[in-house]
């Protein structure tokens, strides 16, 4: 008995053995530098970590793995990243892979290679196994290519030494000379101007927060742009405060438009899942709020952006359908305040039947386990700062009409806008102060136009 089970498992030894040696498999025998590594780096991680490599929402990946002198001095650092799937960063569960357009996971044969890599002594091997190097566009400083207009806030700003949070807005306008009529909008990337950014929410163009990649909608999808926009950007910087850390700042956007003629079918819209009238108790660990919206008409959904603070732990989008089924749209059980992350369908979208329910769940951590947590004994509420919290399940998508024009919302109108609020979000207009108001406000119309202006608003 012992014995044939000692053969079986020696034969089974063998067999993969061969069937490693076959696949030529760099898990198994000494991958090298040129040969194993340097493909997986090309296509996982350049687009970051190369000289000027992407710069999402102010997450600049701080070293370069271009060449074999800048990667080795990381070998483990590298494996270590993988092996604990925090690099490439995507914070998506496994079970929607091959869902999203942006996806960025490594195949388990890929991080076998680069963790192999690293305790086989990280060996360089033959420069002439090599790929051909990969060719970055040439840097125009922007992710989306050649922008057709570059707008910024105007005057440089300082951010002073003692500064930790400020929140500041400054107002720009396109003006009919910067864009003479108008366009329908196709990418937007935001530039922060310095480190300390934090985050930036322009109206009506969008914003970004840490890990945001550029926005580039599918052909065929748009939202209009009038000359004489005004744009006010919201800018949230943060760092350490003391002597020496002021910076000055002028953060700037860049503007792909469609041909002139041209009109996308489909305008982008956005519909932000959102409650503000939560409370965590100090110490939860797995505090739980849920909110849903219904679509009324026939829709494609087209991504999501989940977006909590320093004590988020998990995001869940539902969707019940008109039948009685349920499908997980996106399950996020690791939520990482600076990776947020839009979740993009590829070209086409996901399509919902009118009646469908987006329910949306959302978790935090406000116990001392949680090493983001600023204060594990706070109560903690709705708020602006990082230390207080927010629940925000952005979910852009289009009518599955094409030419659609949504019925414009009259958000000046203040009984509709208390009765929408009450309604969508359990939000007592008369009961909340000042702030909690303009935050909501705030949120709401970046919510509205995120990732950009859409036609319901350019008639402000
Ligand atoms: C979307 C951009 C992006 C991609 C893709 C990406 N990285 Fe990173 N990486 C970053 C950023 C930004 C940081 C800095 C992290 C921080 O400041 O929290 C980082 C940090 C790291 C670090 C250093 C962590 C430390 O010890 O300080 C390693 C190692 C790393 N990445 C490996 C990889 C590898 C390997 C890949 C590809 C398989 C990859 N990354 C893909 C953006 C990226």
């Amino acid at each position: 008995m012992k014995r044939s089970l000692f053969l079986c498992v020696l034969f089974g030894l063998l067999l993969s053995a061969a069937g490693f040696a076959a696949a030529n498999d760099a898990t198994s025998g000494t991958p090298t530098f040129y040969a194993d590594v340097l493909p997986i780096l090309q296509n996982n991680c350049q687009v970051c970590h190369r000289s000027n490599g992407a710069n999402l929402g102010g997450m600049v990946a701080p070293m370069a793995f271009t060449s074999y002198q800048e990667a080795r001095p990381w070998a483990r650092a590298i494996a270590r990243q993988v092996e604990a799937r925090t690099m490439p960063p995507w914070h998506a569960s496994s079970e929607h892979a091959g869902t999203f357009a942006n996806e960025r996971t490594l195949a388990e044969t890929e991080i076998a290679t680069l963790v192999r890599w690293a305790k086989t002594g990280a060996v360089a091997g033959d420069a002439a196994d090599a790929p051909p190097l990969r060719e970055w566009p040439a840097n125009s400083g922007w992710t989306i290519g050649e922008p057709d207009l570059v707008i910024d806030f105007g005057e440089r700003y300082f951010v002073e030494d003692d500064v930790e949070d400020q929140y500041i807005t400054f107002t720009s306008t396109i003006t009919a000379e910067m864009m003479p009529e108008a366009r329908w909008l196709r990418s937007v990337e935001f530039r922060p101007g310095s480190s300390v950014v934090h985050h930036i929410i322009a109206r009506p163009l969008g914003g970004i927060a840490p890990g945001n990649d550029p926005t580039t909608f599918n052909e065929g999808y748009g939202t209009l742009l009038e000359p004489d926009t005004e744009v006010s950007w919201q800018m949230h910087y943060h760092k350490e405060p003391g002597e020496g850390t002021g910076a000055w700042d002028k953060s700037s956007a860049a503007l792909q438009f469609y041909p002139i003629g041209y009109t996308p079918d489909f305008r982008v819209l956005n519909n932000p899942l959102a409650r503000t009238d939560f409370e965590i108790p100090p110490g939860d660990a797995n505090y739980t709020s849920t909110v849903s919206t219904t679509f009324d008409r026939d829709s494609v959904l087209l991504g999501y952006t989940p977006h909590m603070h320093l004590r988020g732990k998990s995001a869940r989008y539902v969707a019940k359908y008109p039948d009685g089924t349920e499908e997980v749209l996106l399950n996020v059980p690791r939520y990482d305040f600076n990776w947020q992350t839009h979740y993009e369908y590829p070209a086409g979208g996901k399509s919902i039947p009118a009646g469908t329910e987006i329910e949306l769940t959302m978790t935090w951590d406000n116990s001392a386990d949680n090493v983001s947590n600023p204060d594990p004994t706070a109560t903690v509420h709705f708020g602006r700062p990082t230390t207080a919290e927010m629940m925000f399940g952005f979910v852009s998508y289009a009518d599955a009409e094409p030419g659609y024009v949504p019925p414009a919302r009259s958000s000046r109108d203040p009984e509709r806008l208390k009765k929408m609020l009450k309604e969508r979000f359990g939000l007592d207009w008369d009961t909340m102060s000042e702030d909690e108001r303009r935050e909501v406000m705030e949120r709401l119309r970046g919510a509205r136009n995120r990732p950009a202006a859409s036609g319901e608003t350019s008639g402000r």
